[in-house]
């Protein structure tokens, strides 16, 4: 008997090349892609939540089509050139894992299409659902933010968003890593933000001052910092560990930024100003830690689609006592 043989045998995988001679239109690929997607149990959450959705992303966006073809053209075929690479593809999703906005440099988030590559995290935070709803009803059309800052703005997609939907404020876009700016710097170019989207290196709000030395004030302050428990790092699928480390952990149980944040954002804002942060499942913790705490949890009265993925806001006159 073989030491350690497994009771039940693996089940033998499809081969992902001699399998794919027969592989003519569109519609065979996506299908083929996506079979092998959910047998080689790729992670999803970078994008989708479907194994047939993330291969007609991986497809069609790999062939400059857009995502919502009308599927009257999914007989198309491929040329053999197209084939070769949309394939190539499909290979490194199921056996690198890595993840499809990176094999594709390219990211949706809220309906627009940003350059991603492993310098950034991989846009997918809740502020979406807030920053499509104008941060109703803290903000309203009357008086809506003037001012705004994202913290750890990485690839830069939640300050632009912030400047599409809030026509007339400024945006400060900053983050600590070089990188990162670099990226953003892209997309605020592909964006033509540059005279609005202004990119600032800062350690969280440490380095957000003026010429004179005063700290910038905004009236919305938003930010998806790291709040990953770094002890947590080795149970994440395998695409996690293409991201930057710098943008998912943090140390005190993946809540150290988040506190720093609290603690320096009040000399930051106007009278009226808030802070809103996303921090994950770290919810529990901060409810654990700080059973008085002052801070505001949004539900899914507020538009967030999974309370999971919570964030809280806080005004700046409470601030000062957030722990309660
Ligand atoms: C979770 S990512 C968020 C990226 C982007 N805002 C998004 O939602 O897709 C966190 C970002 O915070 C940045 N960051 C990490 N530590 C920081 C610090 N001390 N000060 C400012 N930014 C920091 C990282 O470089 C990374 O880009």
């Amino acid at each position: 008997m073989i030491p350690n043989s497994p009771a039940t045998p693996a089940p033998a995988l499809y081969p992902l090349i001699e399998d794919t001679r027969h592989l003519t239109t569109l519609l065979d690929v996506i299908r083929w892609a996506a079979s092998r997607m959910d047998e080689h149990q790729v992670f999803l959450g970078h994008g989708t939540t479907q194994y047939w959705d993330e291969a007609v992303w991986l497809v069609l966006d790999s062939l400059r089509l857009p995502l919502n073809l009308d599927s009257a053209h999914w007989q198309a075929k491929l040329t053999p050139g197209e084939l070769t690479a949309v394939l190539g593809l499909v290979r490194r999703r199921c056996l690198e894992h890595i993840p499809t906005a990176y094999l594709l440099n390219r990211a949706w988030f809220m309906g627009e299409p940003y350059y991603v590559d492993e310098r950034v995290l991989i846009p997918r935070s809740p502020f979406a659902a807030l920053i499509a709803e104008r941060f109703s009803p803290w903000f309203t059309a009357e008086k809506p933010p003037e001012s705004l800052l994202d913290i750890g703005t990485g690839s830069g997609c939640l300050a632009l968003a912030l400047a599409a939907h809030f026509p007339a404020a400024w945006v400060v876009a900053s983050d600590i890593s070089f990188d990162a700016l670099s990226v953003a710097a892209r997309n605020v170019q592909d964006f033509q933000q540059d005279e609005r989207v202004h990119l600032m290196q800062s350690d969280l709000l440490d380095d957000l001052v003026d010429d004179s030395g005063q700290p910038l004030i905004f009236d919305l302050i938003i930010s998806n910092p790291p709040y990953v428990d770094p002890d947590e790092a080795g149970d994440l699928p395998r695409e996690y560990h293409f991201e930057p480390a710098l943008g998912l952990y943090a140390e005190q149980r993946g809540m150290a930024l988040v506190e720093r944040m609290l603690d320096t954002a009040g000399s930051h804002l106007s009278p009226q100003g808030r802070l809103f942060v996303e921090v994950g499942n770290g919810k529990r913790l901060i409810d654990e830690s700080f059973p008085h705490h002052k801070l505001t949890w949004l539900t899914e009265a507020d538009g967030l689609v999974s309370l999971d993925a919570a964030i809280f806001t806080i005004d700046r006159a409470t601030l000062g006592h957030w722990r309660g």
